[in-house]
C-alpha cells in the first residue's frame, strides 16, 4: 500500500454515524431505478449529479399547474411563480447563511456568476497595474475570465502553487499580495481533481489584511458539505447548481451587499432596469439588477428543492458520506498495480479521486469502464494548467454523492483490473 494510501485507512472517517442510507437515497433517484442490461455505477458527480424525484416533481408542477413569467404578471398563477422564484432564493441564500437573500444572484451556472464579477466589478474597479491572485488548481472556469480581463485592463496575474501533495503553497501568499498591487484574490474551494479542500476562511484572513477582496469558486463545496459565508469571511462565492441535485441551467453568485450595491449590470434588458429612457437607464434592485431577461424560473424552483432535498439529508452526513467512500476508493485503488492517485489523503479531500492507470490513457480506460455500467470522467477535467503542473496530460477520476455506494468503488476496481488485461502488452 502507497503512504497516502496508508494515510487515507487511518484517517477514514467512519459511516456509522451516518444520519441517511445511500441505498435508501438512491432510491429517490429515477436515473438509478430505470432498467438497464447492467446496474448503473455513476462516478461522475463531480461533473454533475443526479437528480431526486422531488426536483424534477416541483419543476414539473411549476410547468403543469401555475407556468407563468415571474416579476410581470398580475394574476394569480404569475404571483404564485413570482413566490416560488423568489423562495428558492431564500433557501439558497439560508443554505449558503447570506445575510439577506439580496445577496444571492441567479446565473446560468458558475461560470457565468465568476464572470460576473469579472465582468461588473473588474472593469469597475481595476486599474492598470493591478494584479489578481488566482492558484494552478483552478478550473478554467476560475481562469479563463480573470484571463480576458487581465488582457482588457493589463492587470497582472499571479498564482499560488500546488505542492507535491496537491495542496495550496499558502506560505505564498503574504509575499503575492505584499505589494499592494493584488485587488482580488479568486481561489476554489474543493478541487474537481485533486479533491483538495482549500482553507477558504484562514486565506481570507490573510486577504482581507491585505486589503484585497476575496472570491471562492464553491462548485465542489456547496453541493456536499456544509458553507457559511459568514463564517468563510469571503466576499465573493459561486456554485452552480447542476451539481447538487438541481437542474442544469441555474447557478447563483453570493456577494457581499455593499459591493453588488456598487457594481454595474452585467447583462442589459428587461426587468434589470428601474426606469429606461431613449438614451439611459436606472437600474433595478439587488439582486435583480444582475438578472436580465426572462430567467430559468423552472430552474430555479427546483434547485430549491434540490436545496431542500439536501438540507433533509444534512450537508455534514452528506460530506462525511462522501469522504468515507473517497476513503474507501483510496484503500480499495491502492490494490490496483501501476495505479497512482493525485492529491492528498482521504482527511483533507472531498469526495474526488483522481488516478492515472501505468500508460493506458485515461480515456481508454473510461472506454473499458463504460462496458461495466461503469462512468467515471476521463481527461484534464477542465484543469489543464494543473495537470500540466502534475506532469500527467489527463487523469481518470471517481466522484461521489449521497447516492453513491461501496459496491460501485467495487465494480471500478474491478474494471481496472480488467482494463488492465486488455491493454497489457
Ligand atoms: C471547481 C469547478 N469550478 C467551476 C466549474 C464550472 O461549473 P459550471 O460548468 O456549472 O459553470 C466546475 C464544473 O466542473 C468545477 O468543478
Amino acid at each position: 500500500m502507497g503512504e497516502s494510501a496508508a494515510a487515507a485507512k487511518l484517517s477514514r472517517p467512519s459511516r456509522a454515524s451516518l444520519a441517511f442510507d445511500p441505498g435508501e437515497v438512491r432510491q429517490q433517484f429515477p436515473i438509478f431505478r430505470a432498467p438497464r442490461p447492467k446496474p448503473l455505477a455513476y462516478l461522475d458527480s463531480a461533473a454533475t449529479s443526479q437528480k431526486p424525484d422531488p426536483v424534477l416533481e416541483a419543476m414539473a408542477r411549476y410547468y403543469a399547474e401555475y407556468n407563468a413569467n415571474i416579476h410581470r404578471g398580475i394574476y394569480d398563477i404569475a404571483e404564485r411563480a413570482t413566490a416560488a422564484y423568489e423562495d428558492a432564493r431564500r433557501r439558497v441564500a439560508h443554505l449558503v447563511g447570506a445575510s439577506s437573500p439580496r445577496e444571492i444572484v441567479f446565473t446560468r451556472n458558475s461560470t457565468e456568476a465568476l464572470n460576473l464579477v469579472a465582468h461588473a466589478w473588474g472593469r469597475r474597479f481595476l486599474e492598470v497595474g493591478d494584479a489578481i491572485v488566482l492558484t494552478e488548481m483552478e478550473h478554467h472556469s476560475n481562469l479563463v475570465p480573470w484571463q480576458l480581463l487581465a488582457q482588457e485592463k493589463q492587470v497582472e496575474l499571479r498564482f499560488i502553487p500546488v505542492t507535491g501533495s496537491g495542496e495550496l503553497a499558502l506560505e505564498t501568499l503574504p509575499e503575492l499580495l505584499a505589494d499592494g498591487r493584488a485587488k482580488l484574490v479568486s481561489v476554489v474551494h474543493i478541487s474537481n481533481v485533486l479533491g483538495t479542500v482549500n482553507p477558504i476562511a484562514e486565506i481570507a484572513r490573510t486577504v482581507h489584511a491585505a486589503g484585497a477582496l476575496l472570491a471562492v469558486d464553491a462548485s465542489q463545496s456547496v453541493p456536499h458539505c456544509p458553507v457559511d459565508v459568514k463564517q468563510l469571511d469571503c466576499d465573493f462565492m459561486a456554485f452552480t447548481s447542476h451539481k447538487m441535485l438541481g437542474p442544469t441551467g441555474i447557478g447563483a453568485l453570493y456577494g457581499r451587499r455593499r459591493l453588488l450595491e456598487a457594481m454595474p449590470p452585467f447583462l442589459g434588458g428587461g426587468e434589470m432596469i428601474r426606469e429606461v429612457k431613449l438614451t439611459e437607464s436606472k437600474w433595478n434592485d439587488l439582486p435583480w439588477k444582475f438578472e436580465a431577461g426572462t430567467m430559468p424560473i423552472a430552474e430555479a424552483i427546483g434547485l430549491g428543492a434540490a436545496v431542500d432535498y439536501l438540507e433533509g439529508l444534512g450537508m455534514a452526513e452528506v460530506f462525511a458520506h462522501d469522504r468515507a467512500l473517497a476513503g474507501y476508493a483510496m484503500e480499495r485503488l491502492a490494490e490496483v498495480p501501476d495505479l497512482v492517485m493525485l492529491g492528498p489523503p482521504a482527511d483533507r479531500r472531498g469526495g474526488v479521486v483522481a488516478f492515472t492507470l501505468g500508460e493506458i490513457h485515461p480515456h481508454d480506460v473510461a472506454t473499458v469502464l463504460d462496458d461495466e455500467g461503469v462512468c467515471i470522467r476521463a481527461g484534464h477535467h477542465c484543469a489543464m494548467p494543473l495537470h500540466a503542473k502534475l506532469g500527467v496530460p489527463a487523469s481518470a477520476r471517481a466522484s461521489f454523492h449521497c447516492y453513491s455506494l461501496e459496491e460501485e468503488v467495487d465494480t471500478l476496481v474491478r474494471g481496472l483490473h480488467r482494463a488492465r488485461k486488455v491493454f497489457a502488452r
